[in-house]
């Protein structure tokens, strides 16, 4: 027969394991140190790689034995296809897509994708830090996802494998591998070329074999991705940009003991400030070390070759117009001094 006694501990147990799920989620009060893993999938060389582990750093730092960053580079924990799923399953706490990857989770974001709308990353980073940009880290919330901070990478280059490319007509009928993004897509379909979307990680075998001619990328993710090994021309059209949103999941950072989620919170502000200060020089270098390698040729535009791949992609913008917005068009305008 169970004991009074016993079924008094019972109760009291149960009491008591009811208001620990109260007041801290299970996930969270599992674990000391909290665990966050960060998934991304470009080289610790770059941009986005080297804000990562300055993150990790600081967030250790500034929250000794609580909280552990775990940073896995170069999709080794979750590609393209499958992070934005992981992270609102739970199975990693931070990601850091560039911004073409989030059309299914809010059309706004598509606004960054518009060929030559920006000037230069000195032109995204004052939009990213306008009233119109905030508002966009906090568009996905009812996907249950919150951005956190705007890292730089920078602007895009285009490259085929081919020894001509100077000119929109050079471009024809050419396979080009391109981010899950719409407007991406209308901007070759608008060159009269054939866009294929891929993920991140398949692109170097892809040009390599002659699986797509060409991508469009910045010189710090050809660089380290040797994409310069298995293509002949880059041209220099800094026709778009790839900078990255750091979204994390919504439920886990709201479940966050307070002094956690400060304590992150500071250290990716920190973070931020680094990173987005390295990326031009990191871009920089690595065209000059691709220049230096000597295998594929950076074709110069001049402007009136740059006027013409900007006639040419024009017809995107009316397209995109409506789902974006004219005001969200506007205000990133401005941004160009
Ligand atoms: C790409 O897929 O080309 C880039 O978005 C990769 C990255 O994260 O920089």
């Amino acid at each position: 027969m169970t004991s009074m006694l016993s079924i008094r501990r019972r109760h009291w147990a149960a009491v008591l394991a009811g208001a620990m799920a109260l007041a801290t989620p299970a996930w969270v009060a599992a674990q000391t140190p909290i665990i966050v893993k960060f998934s991304h999938v470009v080289a610790d060389k770059t941009p986005k790689g080297m804000a990562a582990l300055k993150f990790k750093e600081l967030a250790e730092q500034k929250l000794p034995g609580k909280v552990q960053v775990q940073v896995f580079p170069s999709s080794q924990l979750f590609g393209d296809a499958k992070e934005m799923e992981a992270l609102l399953l739970g199975d990693v706490q931070l990601i850091a897509p560039s911004l073409s990857k989030f059309d299914r989770y809010t059309k706004k974001i598509q606004v960054f994708d518009l060929p030559f709308l920006f000037d230069d990353i000195a032109a995204v980073d004052a939009f990213q830090s306008s009233p119109a940009g905030q508002g966009l880290l906090k568009s996905m919330t009812n996907r249950g996802l919150i951005g956190l901070a705007y890292w730089h990478n920078g602007m895009k280059q285009l490259s085929t494998d081919k020894d001509q490319l100077k000119r929109p007509e050079d471009v024809k009928g050419l396979k080009f591998r391109i981010q899950p993004s719409d407007v991406l897509e209308a901007q070759f379909r608008a060159l009269g070329a054939n866009p294929q979307k891929m993920a991140f990680a398949e692109v170097y075998q892809a040009l390599q074999t002659g699986v797509v001619d060409g991508q469009e990328n910045t010189w710090s993710n050809i660089y380290s991705q040797k994409f310069h090994e298995v293509q002949k021309t880059i041209a220099e059209t800094n026709h778009g940009v790839i900078d990255y949103m750091v979204v994390t999941n919504a439920k886990w950072w709201d479940g966050l003991p307070a002094d956690v989620r400060k304590g992150l919170s500071e250290a990716m502000a920190e973070a931020t400030a680094y990173g987005n200060k390295l990326a031009n020089d990191i871009n920089e270098d690595d065209k000059k070390k691709i220049e230096a390698a000597g295998k594929a040729k950076i074709q110069k535009l001049s402007k009136d070759d740059i006027a013409a791949w900007r006639k040419a992609m024009e017809p995107v913008w009316k397209k995109f117009e409506g789902e974006i917005g004219r005001d969200l068009i506007d205000a990133a305008l401005k941004s160009n001094k």
